[in-house]
């Protein structure tokens, strides 16, 4: 009666992407599974990259540039790595980095390769993500970081010079930082033609990034040094069938749907794990407290339902590794990380909800979205291509087989293009790179969007007229790792003689929630919220738990009972103290206003000036209109100023379900605005803000 598609009650159709035939995926030649199977050196020669060692170290040496393509799952990041250890690259003092998108992935391949090495973590191999720094200064030789941090690293080291290597993994996700560091790393290289980079990547136009790098003009007999045109090489691997299935009709609620086809799953094919793409921590939430119901209802047992997100906190990462107990059934409900970032062992059943989170940006309305869109068919590939590792495998779509062959892009876009890009922007010029739109890109940004950025740095006081970064101001701001508004909130507050509080709400702005997620309470948590409410708004919330916390001794105990995030708090106090340090290093006093809100509602409008909305007048539904653009916005349920609808209220970010919403918001005067940038709203002054 449900109207999705059941496995098992259609006839299987073996679907070709583009040819018609049968998908393969390669995979790790002895189909071992990884765990239980032998010792780690065996395991790692089993994998595919194995065989083209000799290959890659000889491609490295004798090449500036080498582009490598190979399968999830093919050994890519983290064996190269330690090859290139071997080989010697990170001898004399030097050091191989390895960059990856996503910080999770930064962790789990260090900790892996930590083990594999039969080292401690932290010492000869290591990581970094922003405001985890796990590695040695004089014992690591192999480090992880995320492609953001290498480029913060260049703000220190503008030539990188302690790398001998530099792998930028995962280049096909095409992140803003990947770009921007892809222009660097050519520029680099011109300087330091010692440098040799490794593009590796599970599905990427290997020939347009080999025509990026390729800076040769001249042969390489008339030139010492390696050879400057990029090589290619593509690691493979021998495949397991994919069976792809999908919907006879369009999905309308794709977490139900996701469900039940678990559940179908579970019902009617043999074991192995399933892994499910879903969107973001809400959705993820949402399946598995629904299919936690369900399965009770209907007295199905054996499902082990497990998130994978960023931002998951450890002990649950660890259970994503974990091997699935004997008689069990592994669900891992994912993001969009699981796609190549992570290798998952055991899946045997992908689940394609065929969406993902994506940052949109519109530099009309200069408003930056995270939104659930379609993902592209190079994504979908990718997606079905998880269940086919161990053995023959089966991905059920959940979108119609017409949508997939005649909708759905081939490609997706490169973040680059659909971002804000104020950060970029600031980065680039803190590298003294002065004519960013001369600058080459991997993939060019938009001019609009890049005009918006010039015009939003200007206004903060960043930039000067000739579009050169300000003294201090300007040199400060970039110092911090920080979104640029976040950094100008605290220079601003230290006149405003709140710095202490302030930076206890960059530090709580930078964890995605300190509330412990909702699954079916609700009430208590809102009730639980409305203890620390603040009538200013949500970052005076955070600064009434903060309070709190230090008060409890920082005890777990209290966050349980308030329904604080006991991890997420621990962690606002570990980035306030590094927050402390830099504004310590750029002698910024660090005082306390002493309860003096309106000082910290001033810092907060210095930064954030231009997410301002006023309440529509006569508005029956709490409908707020952008002042610079007038976008229709309300604000979040999550927020503490839900329902009282204020006036004036500048807000953090924007979310985008149904309607557009402000997520942490605060009330501000409106003269605040004009007074913290005038030539940003000189045109709207008139208008819409009274003086
Ligand atoms: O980078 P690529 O997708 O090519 O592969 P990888 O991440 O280097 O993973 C190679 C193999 O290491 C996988 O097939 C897993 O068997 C194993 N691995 C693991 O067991 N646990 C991890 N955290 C990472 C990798
Ligand atoms: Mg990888």
């Amino acid at each position: 009666m449900s109207q999705f598609w059941k496995p098992g009650t259609e006839r299987p159709r073996l679907v070709d992407d583009e040819e018609g035939g049968v998908l393969l995926y390669p995979t790790s030649s002895s189909s071992s599974s990884g765990f239980g199977y032998g010792s780690l050196e065996k395991q790692r020669q089993r994998l595919p990259v194995y065989k083209y060692r000799t290959d890659i170290l000889y491609l490295v040496e004798t090449h500036a540039t080498t582009i490598i393509v190979g399968e999830t799952g093919s050994g890519k990041t983290t064996q190269i790595p330690q090859y290139l250890k071997e080989a010697g690259w990170a001898e004399g003092g030097r050091m191989i980095a390895c960059t990856q998108p996503r910080r999770l992935a930064v962790q789990a391949v260090a900790s892996r390769v930590a083990e594999e090495m039969d080292v401690k973590l932290g010492e000869e191999v290591g990581y970094t993500i922003r405001f985890e720094d796990i590695t040695n200064e004089e014992l690591t030789r192999v480090k992880f970081l995320t492609d953001g941090v290498l480029l913060r690293e260049m703000m220190d080291d503008p030539l990188l010079s302690k790398y001998s290597v530099i792998m930028v993994d995962e280049a096909h996700e095409r992140s803003l930082s990947t770009d921007i560091l892809l222009g660097l790393l050519k520029k680099i290289q011109r300087r330091r033609p010692e440098l040799h980079i490794i593009i590796s990547s599970a599905t990427i136009e290997a020939k347009s990034m080999a025509a990026f790098f390729n800076t040769s003009k001249r042969r390489r007999d008339q030139e010492q040094g390696p050879i400057r045109e990029p090589a290619i090489l593509s690691v493979e691997g021998r495949g397991f069938n994919v069976e792809i299935f999908y919907v006879d009709d369009p999905v309308s609620d794709y977490v139900r749907a996701v469900v039940s086809t678990v559940l179908s799953i579970h019902d009617q094919e043999r074991t192995g794990d399933i892994l499910v793409f879903l969107t973001g921590q809400d959705d993820i939430d949402a399946a598995i407290q629904l299919l936690t119901e369900e399965a009770q209802s209907s007295g199905k047992q054996g499902l082990v339902a497990v998130p994978l997100y960023s931002g998951l906190p450890r002990a649950d990462q660890d259970l994503v590794f974990s091997p699935t107990p004997r008689g069990k059934r592994k669900v891992i409900f994912s993001t969009n990380i699981a796609e190549t970032s992570l290798t998952l062992e055991g899946i045997v059943y992908v689940v394609d909800s065929g969406f993902s989170k994506q940052r949109f940006y519109n530099p009309i309305s200069d408003i930056e979205n995270l939104v659930v869109a379609p993902i592209s068919k190079a994504s979908a590939r990718q997606r079905a291509g998880r269940a086919g590792r161990v053995r023959p495998g089966k991905c059920f779509r959940l979108y119609t087989e017409d949508y997939f062959a005649s909708e759905m892009p081939v490609v997706g876009i490169p973040e680059i293009q659909r971002s804000n890009l104020v950060s970029c922007v600031i980065q680039l010029k803190a590298l003294g790179i002065d004519n960013i739109l001369g600058f080459d890109w991997p993939a060019s940004p938009s001019p609009e969007a890049m005009i918006r950025a010039l015009e939003i740095l200007y206004s903060l006081g960043v930039l000067d007229d000739d579009a050169k970064l300000t003294s201090p101001t300007g040199f400060q701001v970039a110092e911090f790792p920080l979104d640029p508004l976040i950094s100008k909130m605290i220079l601003a507050s230290c006149e405003l003689g709140c710095t202490e509080e302030i930076i206890t709400i960059a530090a709580t702005l930078s964890i995605q929630s300190i509330w412990i997620p909702v699954r079916g309470v609700q009430k208590e948590l809102d009730e639980a919220k409305l203890r620390f409410a603040a009538a200013e708004g949500d970052h005076v919330t955070f600064l009434n738990v903060y309070k709190g916390f230090i008060q409890s001794n920082k005890s777990s105990k209290w966050c349980h009972k308030n329904f604080v995030n006991y991890h997420a708090m621990r962690k606002v106090i570990e980035v306030r103290e590094q927050l402390k340090r830099i504004t310590q290093r750029l002698g910024i006093g660090l005082k306390s206003c002493e309860g003096d809100m309106q000082a910290v509602r001033k810092a907060i409008t210095a930064g954030f000036f231009a997410n301002a909305s006023r309440l529509e007048p006569f508005s029956h539904n709490g409908m707020y209109k952008t002042v610079r653009t007038s976008q229709e916005v309300y604000i979040h349920p999550s927020s503490v100023l839900f329902r009282v609808n204020p006036k004036w209220i500048v807000y953090y970010s924007l979310v985008s379900t149904d309607r557009q919403y402000m997520r942490n918001v605060i009330t501000v005067d409106p003269s605040w605005l004009t007074e913290a940038a005038p030539h940003f709203y000189q045109k709207q002054m008139h208008s819409s803000i009274p003086q």
